[in-house]
């Protein structure tokens, strides 16, 4: 549904990757590489989904992760998945590169959203963005770390989805097979601008003078001296997303962080990057049986979140599925996303005969990796 609603340019934005999009293949071959091996015999009449993570209960184990631009592909998007995930009692991550502002999401679902941060070659911007999501009573900061240079996405420069974009008249045309998409984005009456930027680029800016000031600012160097920088002056949980290295995992619980987004980025940055399930159980290995690892970049299916939660997980995030529903229908689109995601990781709990999510373990897998340390 999404790919008739979009145009192919935004449409190949959200769905396609770095230069092979190999990345995106192995997200899913990992996934496919595992059997489930159900325990029968059990009462799993009473069952329940509820998950604890970071000292919050949330009705399911899965939330949204941040999805840059998503205003592009209907206007109001982010409010949209803020909402949806809100009414479903799971965590949203409101991009760093949204088309709505911070502020504006928490008038909207109060403080119960994550923000993730993309720090700004000029420190003030992102110290100044870092002190609004406090004052705005968020409790979780998210900043990605797997930016240290601009990305190759081959779908996006041929499309000229750049900045500046250098788009053809063969795709403006294409546009025009998408007339609920063109009228939704002329209704709207203007251009998606990098709203929680827009501040720092002058009075009343035009949406490309935003851009020119996050282009600018793109991507700025992160070192772990960043990380304790932020470990000092942030006061609620922070979380690295985008690491895969089981040593980089180590270091980042010595930093005091206080958890991990396991992820490759949904394929996006590296391309021939480990995919963020294999890169799992080494990471869990390596910091042990209690340290918050999440997980995301490939989950399509309930089953992959049963499967990521057996391999060490305690808790996964979704980008293009919510995205699609989105893109496809709206606010319902995107809670029929969450909602299917949701009967689905049920259904598959009970036919694994675990009637809570903390007995998802690595026996319920056919294989195993040396790493995994299971008791008799
Ligand atoms: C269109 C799109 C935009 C994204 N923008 C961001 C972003 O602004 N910040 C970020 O940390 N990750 C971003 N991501 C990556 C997602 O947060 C997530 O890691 C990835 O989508 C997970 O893989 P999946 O799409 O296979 O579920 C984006 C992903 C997509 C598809």
């Amino acid at each position: 549904m999404a790919q008739r609603a979009l145009p192919k340019m935004l449409f190949d934005y959200v769905e396609g990757g770095a230069e092979d999009e190999r990345g995106i293949r192995c997200n899913r071959e990992a996934f496919d590489r595992w059997a489930l091996v159900p325990r029968y015999l059990r009462d799993v009449t009473e069952r329940s989904i509820v998950t604890s993570l970071l000292g919050t209960e949330y009705a399911a184990p899965f939330g949204i992760s941040p999805t840059g631009f998503a205003g592009l592909l209907r206007p109001g998007a982010d409010k949209m998945l803020a909402r949806a995930a809100s009414l479903a009692k799971l965590p949203f991550i409101l991009s760093g590169v949204s088309n709505s502002t911070l502020e504006e999401i928490g008038e909207l679902v109060g403080a119960t959203f994550w923000y993730q941060l993309y720090p700004s070659r000029d420190r003030s911007i992102s110290d100044d963005i870092v002190q609004r999501a406090a004052a705005a009573g968020i409790e979780h900061l998210v900043v990605t770390i797997d930016l240290p240079v601009t990305s190759n996405r081959e779908r996006d420069i041929r499309n000229g989805l750049n900045f500046p974009p250098k788009i053809k008249a063969s795709a403006y045309l294409e546009t025009l097979r998408h007339p609920a998409w063109c009228l939704r984005y002329i209704a709207s009456g203007q251009y998606p601008v990098f709203a929680d930027w827009a501040k720092y680029a002058g009075e009343s800016p035009a949406p490309a003078k935003v851009a020119q000031l996050v282009k600018d600012n793109s991507p700025a160097a992160m070192t772990w001296g960043h990380v304790q920088r932020l470990r000092d002056t942030w006061t609620g949980k922070l979380i690295l997303k985008g690491i895969l290295h089981a040593e980089d995992a180590v270091l980042a619980r010595q930093y005091g962080v206080d958890g991990l987004i396991v992820s490759n980025h949904g394929g996006r940055q590296l391309d021939r990057t480990i995919a963020s399930i294999d890169a799992l159980p080494n990471m869990r290995h390596a910091v042990g049986p209690d340290y918050p690892l999440m997980v995301d970049s490939g989950v399509r299916r309930g089953s992959d979140i049963a499967i990521a939660l057996c391999l060490g997980a305690d808790f996964v995030f979704i980008g293009r599925a919510t995205l699609f529903g989105v893109a496809a229908a709206g606010q319902p689109g995107a809670a029929q996303a969450i909602s299917i995601l949701r009967s689905e990781f049920d259904r598959v709990l009970g036919q694994l005969g675990a009637s809570k999510v903390s007995m998802l373990d690595p026996t319920f897998l056919s294989a195993m990796p040396q790493t995994l340390q299971i008791q008799p």
